[in-house]
This record gives C-alpha cells, structure tokens and sequence, in this order.
C-alpha cells in the first residue's frame, strides 16, 4: 500500500536533516527515508570542521576568495557568495540550536586548513565535528512532530508522472518488500560516491544512489568528472581507510617520503598546505619516485598533549593499528574522499526535473568548481539544505497531493543491494583507471568494462552503480584539460575552452553549459 506525505527527504546528513526542519518549520509533513540509522552518512564522520566567517580577521570576501581559487575557474560566483555570506547565520542558528563548537575561555577557537587565508574552521569535540552536527539536528528535528523518520529505507528510483517527480520507490524494512511514498516534492540529499573507489575515507552508504536515480528520472547531471582526492587516509594493510583531518596539517603536521624527507616544496610553495589535489598528485609522484604504498604523516614535532587534546578520535584510532600520533609516523596515501559533481541544481535547489529537488553533497550548485575547498561542505549541507526545504513549499504552495494519481501498481524492480562482485568490480576500475591521474587510453578501457556490465542482468542498485560510474568516466574522457580535481595525464594544462561545466542527461550527448543555474 502506498504512502502520502507532503514533501519526501532521502538521507539524513546535514542537507537532509536541514532540508526537514525547513520543511516542517512550514507546517508541512515530512517522510523522511534513510539507508541506515539516522546517523550513518558522511556528515557523522566529518572531522576537521565548518568553514565559516565569525572571527574578527576575516570576511565574506575572503573566504569567497578562497573558494572560488580553490574552484580552479569552475566555481558559480552567485553560489559562492551566496554560501559564504548566508552560511554565518546558519551556523549562528545551529550554536542556538545547542551545537558545541570548541572554545577556549568561552570564545569560539578557528583552525587552519589547506587554501584559507584565514583561521576560520570551526571544530566540535577536537576532531568529530561532523558527529556533532548530526546530534544536535536531530535533536532539532525531534522537536518537529510532523518529520516522520524511517531509517533502513533503502530508496532505489523516484516516480515520475508528467514530467514530474511525485514520489519515490523505497525497500520497505518492515514489509521487506519495495513500496512507494508520493508527495508534493522529493529532496534528494543522498550525499556522494566516494564508495565508487577502490580506496576511499565514505562509509559503506556513500555509493551515490541519489546521483543515479535524478539520472534515470531525467534530471541533468553536472560536473561528474571531478572527484576529490583527499591526500592523507591512512595506509595499513588490511584497516579501513581512515581520514587523518587536514587540520593535522593546519595546525603544522608535515609530510615526509619513505626516505623521511620532507618533499612538497618539490611541488608546490604552500608545501603541506597547497589545495588538496595538488598535494593528492605530489603524493602520488612521490610514492611513484620511491617506490613506495605511503609517504608519512609527521607530528611528533608538536606537543603530545595538545595532539591527544585536539585530535582525541584519530588518536584513539591510530592506537587501533598500534601507530602513536606523537610519536610514530604515520603512513597516508590519497584515497577518494568528495564528489564536486551532481545533480544540477538553481540557488534553491530546484532540479531541472519539476518536484525534485536536491542539497548537499549529491548536487552541483557550482559552488565548488573544480575543486572543493576543505570544510565548505558541512556549511553548503546547511546553506543549501534549508534554501532547497524552503523553495519546496514554496514551489508547491499551488500542488495538492491528491493532484497526482496513487500507483498501486508493483514496481516491478529487482530490489536487492548492489551485488559484491558488481561492486568490487567497478571499485578497482574506477581506482586503477578513473583515478587521481586518467587519460584518453584508461578511461576509454573503463567505459568498455562498465558498458560490459551494465549489459548483465542487474538489480536495480547494481544498475544505479554502475550508470554512476559511466557518468564519471564519460565526463572524465569528455575533458580533455587538468582542472581542479581532474587531471588528464594526456592534457596535463588548464585549457580555456573547456572552463564550462560538463552536463549530462539520459539520451543525449554530453553539452556543456558556462554556469550552473538553468
Ligand atoms: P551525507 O552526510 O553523506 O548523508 C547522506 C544520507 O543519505 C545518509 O543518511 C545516507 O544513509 C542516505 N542515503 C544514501 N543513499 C540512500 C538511499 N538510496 N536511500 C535512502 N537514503 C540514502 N566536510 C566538511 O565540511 N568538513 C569536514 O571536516 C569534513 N570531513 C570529512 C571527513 C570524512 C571522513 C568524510 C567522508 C567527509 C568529510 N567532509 C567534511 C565532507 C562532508 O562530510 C560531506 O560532504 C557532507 O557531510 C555531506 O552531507 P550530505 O548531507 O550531503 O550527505
Ligand atoms: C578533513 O578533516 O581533512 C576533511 C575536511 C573536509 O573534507 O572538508
């Protein structure tokens, strides 16, 4: 039997959780579907901080400066302003909202990250910044009667009826069985597709569903090509990769090679602080040049206390796998760690499909160009979210739910989850040819595979995965250039031609657009 609410939100991270409060602050009910538990998601697990002006040094347009340099030409002005200057009163809102952000003496501390010119990250609980924010929107979304929140919702495809998105197709984690939900507008906040890698610092749920089911729904894709490396996961044999926070570079950690020279002035003059891609590829080179799995993380010249102080999670960690923070090096290597592309959205977060909508990770706003500066994600999850709820009620202040027709027919989809081998498959292409560095030659094998297994007989999840990396892949072979978090070892310059957003839809050849807005 099928379900009606008025607005449907997939995921439960910052951009959903935000989106829904919006939402409910309308009067509005809300049906909010989630993976896992409420708490899984990308956002629980975000460790160095939310970017934001409040200190007394810095201003809006610095931080959009910094951005838009990090964005490598390929950032939406309007998105960036809009990001940095209403995002200080939504992290206003969330202090009042009781999230805890560190301070010493009862001021608010900032720390530094690679490509800001300002100390102007805020953190909670040292290095589980993301943890807080979670906490304290749920708790803020508890206080909202009308959001009803149903975790281990798997949802695989969204209804379309008209041209419209009225609804979505969910696994039911009762009835075990898939069911639909219909309303007057779907959120999509689904996050990203680090999981699409070999190597990555996501949870199991980032496997960007969300990306894939806008596609089969209609809606234009952007900027697929660009993923963001993070450089400094932790290397262990056989341990999951753990993010080792930039801030451990900000506050003065320094990367050696395996021969314990200190290498990234070879690369670029801001060293250990260059942005994130470059520091990602100097890696790389220098593993190549050494032969070696790793560089090192090095602390040790920094005080032991205030390491234990300041980064409590990844200390606890580290002595999981017997390394000690301020004693030991630490080994690192790149792994996948942020999607810059997605689906193609306005400033309010209107898809180019009427009734969906999408925040946060799993949209393309323009707000990161080519590359996303550290800690600007929590902040657009939040920016973005409530702008995406609040156009939603807006939009449909003219569409009732009972305008669209009740399906009772079954959706006939395979729903399972997406099949290891499947999964395992298009992980290690994607690393091996699809990776930090790709070209001409890689990525034309990497379709070939994809196309290969995309012609089996998948479920609806295994299908979503791989169209996820087809986008990618397809993008990446489309830009012949190196931007931001794109690199073309075969067209290894920015060229001016191609500063354009990629944009892809069902059916048609890959355009191109100058801005993100439709
Ligand atoms: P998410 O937080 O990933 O939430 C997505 C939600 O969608 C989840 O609830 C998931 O379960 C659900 N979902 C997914 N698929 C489905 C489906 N098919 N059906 C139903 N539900 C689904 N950014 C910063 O700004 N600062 C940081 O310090 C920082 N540190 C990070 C550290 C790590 C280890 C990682 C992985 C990321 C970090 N980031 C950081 C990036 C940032 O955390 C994410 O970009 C951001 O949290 C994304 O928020 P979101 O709400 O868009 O998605
Ligand atoms: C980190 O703490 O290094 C992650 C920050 C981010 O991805 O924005």
């Amino acid at each position: 039997m099928s379900l009606v609410t008025d607005f449907i939100v997939i995921g439960s991270g910052v951009a959903g959780l935000r989106a829904s409060i919006a939402l409910a602050e309308s009067g509005a009910d809300v049906t909010v579907l989630t993976k896992d538990k409420a708490s899984e998601s990308n956002t629980e697990y975000a460790q160095g901080g939310v970017a934001v002006v409040l200190s007394e040094d810095d201003d809006a347009e610095l931080h959009e400066g910094d951005t838009l340099v990090a964005g490598a030409g390929l950032c939406d002005e309007p998105a960036v302003e809009t990001l940095v200057t209403e995002g200080t009163k939504y992290i206003k809102q969330l202090i009042d909202w009781g999230t805890e952000f560190d301070r010493e003496g009862g001021k608010l501390v900032f720390t530094q990250e690679a490509a800001h010119s300002r100390r102007r990250i805020l953190h909670a609980h040292g290095d589980s910044t993301g943890a807080e924010f979670v906490r304290s929107l749920i708790a803020r979304a508890r206080q909202e009667r009308t959001i009803n929140l149903l975790p281990f919702a798997n949802t695989e495809s969204l209804i379309v009826e008209d041209g419209r998105c009225v609804g979505v197709r969910f696994l039911d984690p009762i009835l075990r069985s898939p069911r639909e939900v219909y309303g007057k507008a779907v959120i999509m906040c689904t996050g990203g597709a680090g999981q699409l890698y070999q190597h990555t610092t996501n949870p199991p749920v980032a496997t960007g569903d969300g990306m894939a089911m806008a596609y089969f729904a209609g809606a234009e894709m952007a900027d697929m090509e660009f993923i963001q490396f993070h450089p400094t996961a932790l290397s262990v044999e056989g341990a999951p990769r753990f993010l080792l926070s930039e801030a451990m570079r900000g506050e003065g950690g320094i990367l050696r090679n395996v021969q314990g020279e200190r290498f990234m002035s070879r690369y670029d003059q801001r060293q250990e602080l260059a942005p994130r891609d470059i520091v990602s590829r100097s890696i790389v080179a220098e593993m190549r040049r050494t032969g070696s799995r790793h560089v090192f993380l090095d602390m040790t010249a920094l005080d032991a206390e205030f390491l234990r102080e300041r980064f409590p999670k990844i200390d606890a960690t580290c002595k999981q796998f017997g390394l000690d923070i301020a004693k030991d090096m630490l080994p690192v290597s790149p792994a996948s760690h942020y999607c810059m592309g997605g689906i193609r959205t306005d400033l309010h977060g209107r898809s180019t499909v009427p009734g969906l909508y999408a925040a946060g990770e799993v949209s393309c706003t323009g707000v990161h160009g080519a590359n996303r500066l550290a800690s600007n994600s929590l902040l657009e999850g939040l920016v973005f979210g409530a702008r995406a709820g609040e156009a939603a009620v807006a939009d449909s202040l003219k569409f009732g739910v009972s305008d669209f027709r009740l399906s009772e027919a079954p959706s006939g989809q395979n729903s399972q989850p997406i099949s290891t081998a499947v999964k395992k498959r298009v992980k290690r292409v994607m690393w091996e040819r699809v990776g930090i560095l790709r070209d001409r030659g890689s990525l034309l094998r990497a379709i070939s595979e994809f196309e290969q297994i995309e012609r089996s007989n998948l479920g609806t999840s295994s299908r979503n995965f791989v169209t996820l990396a087809l986008l990618v892949a397809r993008a990446a072979l489309w830009r012949e250039e190196a931007r931001g978090g794109h690199f073309r070892s075969d067209f290894p310059e920015q060229r001016e031609e191609f500063r354009v957003h990629s944009i892809q839809k069902q059916g048609s050849d890959i355009s191109s657009s100058p801005q993100m807005d439709f």
